[in-house]
């Protein structure tokens, strides 16, 4: 982590943010819960997503001049391939899908054991933890993996030098014995959890399984807080101010910054937040990619006659647009970098943010049903809703209009925080899924040092709760989201249901958060996965506004010549050691979307819907990397 070094001449808080904590209710154990009327969301108070509000900066208009611009910069940033270092890795790489990732090969890693290198997953290897009966957490395990089904990135490289405005940086290639070296070959390194849906995210009070993307934004890390550099520069009376960066009710903001720079998901090693954007602003939007000129946001600037925007020129112009001029505008440098090159990170960060904040998934037949439409649920699925709230007790720590206890809302209650939840981070739960010395969660620490736990941080002695715990995800479209856990361990709906059935994989005693063996019967599990099917926009399922998208493509691990052999790519003489992609294409989407629905991870498993009745079928062409 690259430290600032020059002086803070003045501190600019116009807006005095520095001192604003987030509302909170009058303190007191036992206390009366927050606002008159609000539901006992720990009861699984259910109501449609529509009720609540949307979470937004409360000082958003100190950076941004034109929120219109700024939804077009974020969605054009979050699926432009040359965002990664290699140039061919966008955010939506992993988050393609139902703003999760389904691909198959390639997305294995493992930390703690030797695992099979460019493995194509099937419906056998699934679930990680295998017991001789489901039902039964005690019975014989047949099989137990500590791998992780989790995302492939870019290829492990050195950073060297970058044209501005070319789609890729210059490097060297890495070598990366043992973790993701095949016989010699470099394969794209794979990240250690499963990608969560970026879909309705932007209710999550914070971000990752771990909480570690924190909800004020502070300009250039995940971390919040934690970072108290002054990460932007401002223009005042002609001179350049270093200035803190602090922006609420934003941890899709300090999500954004983390994997641009981060050396397995999109960068080579050595990339600064300056460096990518003396490459980016120079660049054409979406240069390789086809976007539909009905694009429910893009299509104004899609380029009728090929790949990329033809509206805004370059990156530059569409910051210019969506940014407040202090922030772009002066000619002097800092540390050698431009005002808008140093402050990149802050544009990027908010942008990506304010069009994530537009991918919310309320339209669902479960939504329509708790607004009041009776008929909205077959009588299978309102069964499943009295479980999921009555005996089964999800609604626990998936209650409320966002279906996780994690939400923006329920961080400001603080009758959670120190009354029905003591001693955890409101929405974190230990479930057992893998065993706490696996992956510890929110236990662990951020990239500063500090613990990622709210309470551990008030109060030491809840640190071995925090241990093993994570984020309770939201539930909309998880039809689609599969692999599940942050292990990514469970392939089908079906699985996670069984495994709340016999009370988790690895439970651990004085658990109070945990979950509880249930011995749910067949028709109770069918009725729970029924239910969580109701839970899907078909504005997800069919690609459509505001869930459309320019033309992408993704790789797909690497052909095996014979087992375990896999050929060298030589269109780039630069790189030595990577193993050549395989790689499949999506077509861009317009406002009205795709004929044929999303497939289902299960299905992609099964080779269900490759005859072109699904959409992401991962045999499509790539248009772009023949
Ligand atoms: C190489 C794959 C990869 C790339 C590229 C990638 N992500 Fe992710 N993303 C992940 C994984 C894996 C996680 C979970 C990591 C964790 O929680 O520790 C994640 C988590 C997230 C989350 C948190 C969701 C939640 O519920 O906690 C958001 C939002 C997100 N990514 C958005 C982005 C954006 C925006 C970009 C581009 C700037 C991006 N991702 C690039 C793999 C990727
Ligand atoms: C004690 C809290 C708790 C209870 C009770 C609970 N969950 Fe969860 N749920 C979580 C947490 C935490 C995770 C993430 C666990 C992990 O990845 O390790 C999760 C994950 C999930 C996932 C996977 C989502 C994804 O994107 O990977 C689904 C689906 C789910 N829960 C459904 C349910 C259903 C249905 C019930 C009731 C039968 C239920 N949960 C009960 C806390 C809970």
């Amino acid at each position: 982590m690259t430290l600032r070094r020059f002086p803070i001449l003045m501190t600019a808080f116009a807006l005095g943010c520095l001192a604003q904590a987030p509302p909170q209710p009058p303190p007191g154990p036992g206390g009366p819960p927050a606002g008159p009327g609000a539901p006992p969301a720990n009861a699984g108070g259910l109501r449609p997503l529509s009720a609540i509000p949307v979470p937004r900066p409360s000082n958003l208009g100190k950076y941004v001049r034109d929120e219109r611009a700024l939804v077009a910069l974020g969605k054009a940033l979050y699926w432009d391939m040359q965002v990664g270092s290699d140039g061919k890795t966008a955010c939506a790489t992993c988050h393609f899908h139902a703003g999760a990732d389904h691909r198959s090969q390639n997305q294995l890693a493992d930390p703690l054991a030797p695992f099979v290198l460019n493995a194509t997953l099937g419906p056998d290897d699934f679930p990680f933890h295998k017991l001789a009966d489901p039902n039964d957490n005690r019975s014989r395990v047949l099989a137990n993996s500590t791998a992780r089904a989790g995302s492939a990135g870019v290829p492990r490289r050195s950073l060297t030098g970058f044209v501005p405005g070319r789609p890729a940086d210059d490097g060297f290639d890495l070598a990366d014995a043992p973790s993701f070296s095949l016989n010699g070959a470099n394969l794209r390194q794979v990240t250690g959890r499963n990608a969560p849906s970026v879909i309705d995210a932007v209710f999550n009070f914070r971000n990752f399984w771990d909480g570690r993307a924190s909800n004020i934004f502070t300009g250039m890390t995940p971390f919040g807080e934690s970072d108290a550099r002054p990460n932007a520069v401002v223009s005042v009376n002609g001179g350049l101010v270093a200035e803190q960066v602090r922006v609420d009710n934003s941890s899709l903001a300090s999500q954004a910054v983390g994997p641009v720079v981060n050396s397995v998901e999109m960068a080579y090693e050595g990339r600064t937040w300056p460096k990518v954007a003396r490459r980016l602003l120079g660049a054409r939007p979406l240069a390789m990619q086809r976007v539909s000129p009905t694009d429910s946001v893009l299509g104004q600037f899609a380029n009728p006659a090929g790949p990329g925007l033809s509206g805004p020129a370059t990156y530059a112009m569409l910051v210019q647009s969506a940014f407040q001029p202090a922030y772009w505008n002066s000619t002097q440098s800092v540390d050698g970098f431009g005002q808008a090159e140093f402050n990149f990170a802050l544009f990027f960060g908010l942008a990506v943010q304010a069009y994530e904040s537009t991918l919310i998934s309320g339209n669902t037949r479960f939504d329509r049903f708790l607004g009041g439409d009776g008929t909205a649920l077959n009588p299978q699925e309102q069964a499943g809703l009295a479980l999921f709230r009555g005996r089964a007790a999800c609604a626990t720590c998936h209650g409320g209009p966002e279906t996780t206890q994690a939400s923006v809302r329920n961080s400001q209650r603080v009758d959670l925080v120190v009354g029905r939840n003591p001693g955890l981070d409101v929405g974190f739960f230990r479930t057992g899924a893998t065993p706490i010395a696996q992956d510890i969660g929110l236990g662990g620490l951020d990239d500063f040092g500090r613990l990622l736990s709210i309470a551990a941080t008030r109060d030491s002695a809840a640190l071995p709760a925090a241990q093993g715990a994570f984020k309770s995800p939201a539930l909309r479209n998880v039809e689609f989201t599969g692999p599940y856990f942050h292990n990514g361990g469970q392939a089908t709906l079906e699985q996670v249901i069984d495994f709340y059935s016999r009370g988790g994989d690895f439970p651990t005693p004085n658990n109070p958060t945990g979950v509880r063996r249930l011995n749910l019967n067949a028709g109770e599990r069918a009725s729970l996965v029924a239910l969580l099917k109701s839970m899907s926009d078909d504005r997800v399922r069919f690609e459509r506004a505001p869930f459309d998208h320019p033309e992408l493509c993704v790789p797909v691990g690497a052909a095996e010549t014979a087992p375990g052999v896999v050929r060298i790519q030589t269109a780039d003489p630069r790189f030595t050691l990577s193993a050549a992609d395989k790689w499949v294409g999506f077509p861009p989407t317009g406002a009205q979307g795709s004929s044929v629905p999303l497939q289902t991870f299960d299905e992609m498993l099964r080779g269900i819907g490759n005859d072109g009745s699904r959409a992401h079928a991962m045999t499509g062409a790539c248009r772009i990397f023949p």
